[in-house]
């Protein structure tokens, strides 16, 4: 049997037949190591026993939806693939625009604190991308930040990872330029229109809010920015499109100027910025 036919007939009763066809793609070549010509034309049986056993287990794996950025530890962001593993979000294409967004508008050695870094990929990004910067990275996850420092390490960048919870924690008398943050901001109720592989396998810690308080984040980070941010320091924050005039709102309430909403590349309300 030819080793597409293998990939397919394993999975085609969990997955669509528009995705099997990327899968089998990306299995062979990302996780097999082997040719797209190898996957049409190589035979499951001339497989050797180490891929077959790597093979098997990815399969195992997506037929449980295991996200295959997990499966193969590694995710692209802004052009470099960070490490990525359960417990930590799996960077999304919407947060390279707000990444994008703040190189565009920063001058150099800005001083930058990124709230929630997960993965570290906004802080690393733009501590790669902002020559001079001084970055840092709060998360309250211990897992997360391992893998910040981790991939801080691999990228060679230069951020500092710190332990804080932003809701709970006093927060130290610091100055930034800029803070950033794409903070958990799903409600619980929208959790019915989300994929297994989402909701399975991606920390709750880093998604949810409840539904009877979805600018948690935002407000908190809101209330301290005032304190921390430098005389013209400018917030950035990744936003639940269904509250983004909710967040302009409650901005214009802390005393914040120049709140601008940015849209995604989907068209949907995505980055809100402001100024103190
Ligand atoms: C939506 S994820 C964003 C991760 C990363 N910045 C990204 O854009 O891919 C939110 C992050 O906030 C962190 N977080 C949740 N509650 C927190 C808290 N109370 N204080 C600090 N970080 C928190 C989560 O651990 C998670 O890494």
């Amino acid at each position: 049997m030819f080793l597409r036919e293998y990939i397919y007939n394993e999975l085609q009763d969990v997955y669509p037949p528009e995705e099997l066809k990327s899968l089998a793609k990306i299995i062979s070549k990302e996780i097999l190591q082997l040719s797209e010509l190898d996957c049409y034309t190589g035979k499951y049986a001339d497989l050797l026993t180490d891929k077959r056993d790597l093979l098997r287990n990815a399969i195992q794996r997506l037929r449980q939806f295991e996200p295959l950025q997990y499966i193969q530890g590694l995710a692209p962001f802004c052009g470099w693939l960070f490490c990525v593993a359960p417990g930590v979000l799996i960077p999304r294409p919407e947060t390279e625009e707000l990444a994008a967004l703040i190189i565009k508008e920063s001058s150099a050695d800005s001083r930058i604190l990124d709230i929630g870094t997960g993965s570290g990929c906004i802080a690393i990004t733009l501590s790669k991308n902002i020559p001079g910067a001084v970055v840092e990275g709060w998360d309250v996850s211990e897992k997360a930040l391992k893998i910040a420092r981790r991939n801080n390490e691999e990228l060679q960048a230069n951020v500092s990872f710190c332990l804080v919870d932003i809701l709970n924690d006093g927060i130290e008398n610091k100055t930034f330029d800029i803070i950033v943050s794409n903070p958990p901001y799903i409600t619980e109720k929208e959790k019915a229109d989300m994929h297994p592989n989402v909701l399975n396998w991606e920390p709750d810690l880093a998604l949810f809010v409840p539904d009877n308080d979805p600018l948690l984040f935002y407000r908190r980070i809101a209330k301290v920015g005032k304190n921390m941010l430098s005389p013209k320091g400018r917030l950035y924050f990744e936003i639940n499109q269904y509250y983004s005039q909710e967040t302009a709102q409650m901005l214009e309430d802390f005393g914040y100027k120049d709140i601008r909403i940015v849209k995604d590349l989907f068209e949907n309300d995505r980055i809100i910025t402001a100024t103190l």
